[in-house]
């Protein structure tokens, strides 16, 4: 196994479950020390646990992305306990579907808070510890759904993750003279109850996925997460605004 973070400080938002806690892991397992953060502190203590076991380093802090000064205190305890933030995976999402003249105002909003606003929050907080510390490596998680693909029933979160892969690309082009990295990735269905419709098992999905996804099934969390550390480590040194869509072909 290679150690390509070894030395590295990655912080990982919403790494107490799903993508955000595999990638945590991931990292870890390649040398990294993983400062996860979300609202609930027992899914984040949860897998810090699990990277202890596995003899990995990390850390848990609460943090509610939709609060800037939340952020802001995320990104400086980060930096106060480990020393640095090298890498940045902003990847707490929220997804409400329905029909959008259906949808009520508090809905709309919730999505934009998180999947839009939020990832605008770290990037801003992280930026400016970046720009300051000779740079660093930001991935923000986008969706397939979105700049890259619409379905009926997820124009709200269609309309955030569009604008995420925006919003990365636009900071890339800023920042690449400092010495800061930003991409995206734009997963399809994973294996997490995000994937899955109101009411469906784990078998009805993927019966639902074999006409849906030219891949014939969900992707795995460690498909995405491997996507995710080849973004942010020094192989894609190259790389920069682009929106990695891994999601079995759906957009294709
Ligand atoms: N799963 C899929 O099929 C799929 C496909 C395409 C894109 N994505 C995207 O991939 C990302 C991860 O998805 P997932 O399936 O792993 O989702 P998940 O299992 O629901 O996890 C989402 C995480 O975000 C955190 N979070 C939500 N609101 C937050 C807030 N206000 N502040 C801080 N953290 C917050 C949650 O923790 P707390 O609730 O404790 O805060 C949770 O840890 C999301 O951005 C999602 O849109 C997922």
């Amino acid at each position: 196994m290679t150690a390509r973070f070894t030395g590295r400080v990655a912080l990982v938002t919403g790494g107490g479950a799903g993508l955000g806690r595999a990638t945590a892991l991931a990292f870890a397992r390649e040398g990294a020390t993983v400062v996860v953060a979300g609202r609930g502190a027992g899914a984040l203590e949860e897998t810090v646990k699990l990277i202890e076991d596995e003899g990995g380093r990390a850390d848990a802090v609460t943090a509610d992305v939709t609060g800037s000064q939340d952020v802001a205190r995320l990104v400086a305890t980060t930096v106060e306990r480990h020393g640095g933030l090298h890498i940045a995976f902003n990847n707490a999402g929220v997804l409400e579907a329905g029909p959008l003249a259906d949808m009520d105002e508090a809905a709309w909003e919730r999505q934009l808070a998180v999947n839009l606003t939020g990832v605008f929050h770290c990037m801003k907080h992280e930026i400016a510890h970046m720009r300051r510390n000779g740079g660093g490596v930001i991935v923000n998680t986008a969706s397939n759904v979105g700049a890259h693909m619409r379905l009926p029933f997820m124009g709200a979160y269609a309309a955030t993750k569009a604008a995420v892969s925006a919003l990365t690309r636009a900071a890339a082009k800023e920042y690449a003279g400092e010495g800061i990295r930003v991409n995206a990735i734009s997963p399809g269905p994973l294996d997490t109850p995000m994937s899955m419709l109101p009411g469906e098992t784990e078998s009805d999905r993927a019966e639902r996925m074999k006409d849906a996804l030219p891949a014939g099934r969900v992707g795995t969390l460690a498909e995405a997460a491997s996507a995710v550390l080849w973004l942010a480590s020094p192989e894609a040194a190259f790389t920069l605004g682009h929106d990695l869509v891994v999601d079995g072909g759906a957009a294709a």
